[in-house]
C-alpha cells in the first residue's frame, strides 16, 4: 500500500510538472491548494476514477469543506427552493433525466467537487476527467451554469445531503 500511494504521489508531482512547465496558471493553483500527497487524497482521487486528477474538481472551491455531520435544515430547505427553481429541468431525484440523479451524489462525490459542479460545470466538464465521463454517459448533454452565488450553492449541497441521509 505504501509503496502504491508512493507512486502515485510521483504520478501527481508528474503531472503538477507538466502542468506548470505549460500554461499553468490556475491548474496550478488548484493542485497544490489540494493537499495532494496525504494517503486519503490520493485513494479519494482513485475513487474518483483517476489518480492523479484533482478530487475537488475545477472551480472556485480548492479549500477542503470540513461539513459537519448534522444537518443544516433550515439551509437545506433553502437549497430545496433553488433546486426546484434552477435544476428540476434536467434533474430529478430518483431517476436518471438529461442529467444524473440526484440521490447518492453526496456519496459518489466530495463536497468540494459538486459545489464546483454547480459553480464551473463549464470548466468541471471540459477539465475534470469525472465530469467528462459523465457528459459522455449522458449523451453530450451539458450541465448549464446557473449563475448561483456560493451561498445558495451551498443551500442546494445541504438539500442533497439531507436527501442522503433518507433512505
Ligand atoms: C440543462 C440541463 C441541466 C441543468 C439546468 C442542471 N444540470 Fe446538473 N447536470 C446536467 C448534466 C447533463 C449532467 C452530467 C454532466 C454533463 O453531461 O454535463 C449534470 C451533472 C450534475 C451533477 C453531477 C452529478 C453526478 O452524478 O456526479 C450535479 C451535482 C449537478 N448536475 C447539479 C445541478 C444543480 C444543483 C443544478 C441547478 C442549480 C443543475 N445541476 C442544473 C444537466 C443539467
Amino acid at each position: 500500500m505504501k509503496k502504491k500511494v508512493l507512486t502515485l504521489g510521483l504520478g501527481m508531482g508528474l503531472i503538477l510538472g507538466i502542468t506548470m512547465s505549460g500554461c499553468g496558471s490556475e491548474n496550478e493553483e488548484g493542485a497544490e491548494g489540494a493537499p495532494a500527497g496525504t494517503t486519503e487524497q490520493v485513494e479519494r482521487a482513485e475513487g474518483e476514477g483517476e489518480s492523479g486528477a484533482n478530487p475537488f474538481g475545477v472551480g472556485p472551491i480548492q479549500e477542503e469543506m470540513n461539513l459537519p455531520s448534522e444537518i443544516d435544515e433550515q439551509l437545506a430547505a433553502k437549497g430545496e427552493e433553488i433546486f426546484k427553481a434552477k435544476c428540476t429541468a434536467c434533474h430529478k431525484i430518483e431517476e436518471k433525466y438529461v442529467g444524473p440523479p440526484i440521490k447518492g451524489v453526496t456519496e459518489r462525490r466530495r463536497p468540494e467537487w459538486i459545489m464546483n459542479m454547480i459553480l464551473a460545470p463549464e470548466k468541471m466538464i471540459q477539465q475534470d476527467p469525472v465530469a467528462k465521463q459523465l457528459v459522455l454517459e449522458y449523451n453530450g448533454a451539458i450541465m448549464a451554469n446557473q449563475g448561483l452565488t456560493e451561498e445558495e450553492a451551498r443551500a442546494v449541497l445541504e438539500y442533497f445531503r439531507k436527501i442522503d441521509t433518507q433512505s
